[in-house]
């Protein structure tokens, strides 16, 4: 495929992407166009593609009260060295920064290292490595949920902190949703695996701030 061509076929994907923020996208072309768009290909089914194409406008998609507020919630992590699982183009401290998306991660300027890998799988780091892990408007992503927080366990140091924030994006993500628990579920699923939870909600959002008191059971 010639380099014209691809860039084209991108400038069109890009256009459609900007529309469908206004609901006047024509998404049967868009999806032919994204045939032709390497980083984009299979979308927006493609789990990799989707998050690839949110990536150009991920920084403005949440308002900047909410990142504020958030970044407020998480600051007293600062100092440490903290892992942020499923970063996207924004991190709130800086951090290792973890995604599968590359799209997402080459725009995130507050990683001190980008690891770009699946949730779903075994994360590549050594046991104890981070002070804290954060994951914000992420777990509501992923299937394994469980033995992710295991592998958060494994990888915090003891008495480390995990915090997950969740709450409503738009409504255009949710179709990624693989599940939808409430708070109280999601308490209760954190302290399955052994973390000590407190638990807070501010302006709609939830705070689960987690501290790894057990030894890891990997
Ligand atoms: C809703 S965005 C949140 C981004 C960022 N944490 C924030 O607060 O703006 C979800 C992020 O999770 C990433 N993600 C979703 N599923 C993933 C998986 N299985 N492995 C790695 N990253 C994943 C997406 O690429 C995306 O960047």
């Amino acid at each position: 495929m010639g380099l014209d061509f691809e860039i084209d076929s991108e400038t069109d994907f890009f256009n459609g992407l900007i529309e469908l923020q206004y609901g006047q996208e024509d998404l049967i072309e868009m999806k032919k166009l994204a045939q032709k768009v390497s980083w984009a290909k299979g979308w927006p089914v493609d789990n990799i593609a989707f998050w690839n194409a949110e990536a150009f406008m991920w920084q403005q998609k949440i308002e900047k009260e909410k990142r504020e507020l958030i970044r407020r919630e998480l600051v007293f992590l600062e100092s440490g060295n903290n892992l942020d699982l499923g970063c996207g183009s924004y991190s709130y401290i800086k951090s290792v920064g973890f995604d599968f998306s590359e799209k997402m991660l080459k725009f995130n300027d507050n990683c001190s290292e980008k690891v770009v890998g699946n949730l779903e799988e075994k994360l590549p780091f050594d046991n104890f490595r981070f002070d804290s892990v954060t994951a914000v408007f992420v777990f509501n992503y992923v299937n394994n949920y469980e033995f992710l927080l295991l592998e958060v366990k494994r990888i915090l140091k003891q008495n480390g902190d995990f915090v997950m924030v969740l709450g409503n994006v738009n409504d255009w993500q949710k179709q990624k949703e693989v599940n939808s628990f409430d708070f109280v579920e999601w308490e209760k699923v954190l302290k399955k695996v052994g973390f000590n939870v407190e638990f807070y909600e501010k302006e709609g959002l939830g705070f689960f701030r987690c501290i790894n008191m057990l030894k890891s059971r990997n």
